[in-house]
């Protein structure tokens, strides 16, 4: 179980580096392209998905505010609470300005992860964290448009039951008010690296 987290982490981080490879390419690759377009939808874009109050939400509904998003599910022993720990602590040093930004969750695992458990789940991390769920062909949409990449695989528990967990992309965006691109974190990153940073965009 080691190696494959790990193995997953430096997949989110690879990923990421690929991201930012290919957006340096599509800006210097395609100077006959407008260069506010180029870029733009690359990560991320509309995604449909309902919140822990059972409200269908879209992206437009982000609009005007900042969003940190970060995909995961529930059951996840380590990576998630890890990572939504750190967002926590990043907009707590943040100060006033953390009411611009939205930190989303969204989970990988419809299957378990229901609008309740979801909304029960990231209310650990503060009162204005959102946990989005759906159909599972809406969250691979949502996924797929966030580059993330996430596989479902079983195991035997200590009961001899089988179960089963995901492995997923780590990766945190940061997503401006109109739901375009920012930057993004790799896992890892420490909390005053990130306030650093989201100061520096805001
Ligand atoms: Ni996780």
């Amino acid at each position: 179980m080691r190696g494959r987290l790990l193995l997953i982490v430096l997949l989110g981080f690879l990923l990421g580096a690929l991201g930012g490879a290919a957006l340096l390419i599509m800006v210097r690759g395609a100077p006959h392209a407008k260069i506010e377009t180029s870029g733009k939808a690359l990560i991320g874009g509309p995604f449909s998905l309902i919140d822990q109050t059972g409200k269908q939400v879209t992206d437009k509904d982000f609009r005007g505010r900042y969003m940190l998003v970060f995909f995961g599910f529930t059951h996840c022993p380590d990576v998630c609470p890890a990572e939504l720990q750190v967002m926590a602590d990043a907009l707590g040093q943040l100060g006033p300005k953390a009411s611009e930004i939205v930190p989303v969750f969204i989970t990988l695992d419809p299957e378990r992860d229901t609008p309740e458990t979801v909304g029960a789940y990231v209310k650990n991390f503060g009162p204005n964290f959102v946990g989005l769920t759906g159909t599972p062909e809406a969250i691979a949409a949502a996924a797929k448009a966030y580059h993330v990449a996430f596989s479902k695989f079983e195991y035997k528990g200590q009961d001899g039951k089988t179960d089963y967990s995901i492995d997923h992309s780590t990766i945190l965006y940061l997503m401006d008010k109109n739901g375009d691109y920012i930057t993004h974190f790799s896992f890892g990153t420490p909390a005053t690296k990130m306030t650093e940073t989201l100061r520096r965009y805001l």
